[in-house]
């Protein structure tokens, strides 16, 4: 692979939905096509990264050159992430259902008797969070994302806090033409313990490529832990 500054650092990325199966043929997903988060692994191995890619079902191509590693719910991408520690870093792109259905079954539920009128749900592990939080093998450095749809920096902010992590990269999903999700721009405000950046709208690629330049200058600087 490359080498660059990122030589030597491992890094974990999540990309894609989770997909929650109810029965054979239905499951609870969240939208998210992949992109950005495939880009941003993309771009972590051009600088040299040894990348692990953990994600869930997407209808694009894998990025090549990268630890891959395919599930399909958000318990397996956890088990997924936690079989990747230690690294160096660990940004959490992946949009995981907060909820599964508690009950799954190998028959088709069948709408005649009402059987989707009240479906059961569990909370989902929260993968960022439990990352963040963690005693011994913590990341030096851990990103999660933020879609939201009003008041994206003051949520942003918050989650930040909530969640324990260090940057967020947050971005409005609001519906519309500039809507990211699906498409192939975005436009980000990158929140760290310095304070909020607003980057201008660019291709996934664009914003990828300087996310993964913005991380090897944080893992070349001292440790603050
Ligand atoms: O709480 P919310 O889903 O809005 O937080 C978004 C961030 O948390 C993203 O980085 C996402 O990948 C991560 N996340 C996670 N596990 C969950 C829920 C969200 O890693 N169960």
């Amino acid at each position: 692979s490359a080498s660059g500054p990122l030589t030597n650092k491992k890094i974990l990325v999540t990309a894609g939905p989770t997909h929650e199966p109810l029965d054979p043929v239905r499951y609870i997903a969240n939208r998210s096509s992949g992109k950005q988060g495939y880009a941003i692994a993309a771009a972590l191995r051009n600088l040299g990264a040894d990348v692990t890619l953990v994600t869930g079902p997407t209808s694009i191509a894998l990025p090549a050159g990268i630890n891959t590693v395919r599930v399909e719910t958000a318990r397996e991408m956890m088990a997924a992430s936690e079989a990747a520690l230690p690294v160096d870093c660990a940004i959490m792109c992946a949009a995981v259902a907060d909820y599964r259905p508690s009950i799954e079954t190998d028959h088709k539920i069948k709408k005649e008797r009402g059987g989707l009128t009240n479906i059961p749900v569990a909370e989902n592990p929260d993968i960022l969070k439990t990352v963040s939080q963690l005693q011994t093998n913590r990341p030096r450095l851990v990103i999660g994302f933020a879609a939201e749809t009003d008041d994206v920096l003051c949520y942003a902010e918050a989650k930040r806090k909530r969640k324990g992590c260090d940057w967020i990269v947050a971005n409005d999903v609001s519906p519309g033409a500039d809507c990211p999700m699906g498409g192939e721009r975005n436009e980000i405000i990158l929140i760290t313990d310095k304070g909020d950046e607003n980057w201008p709208q660019m291709p996934k690629d664009e914003v990828a490529r300087r996310l993964a330049v913005r991380i090897g200058e944080a893992l070349a600087g001292p440790s603050l832990v």
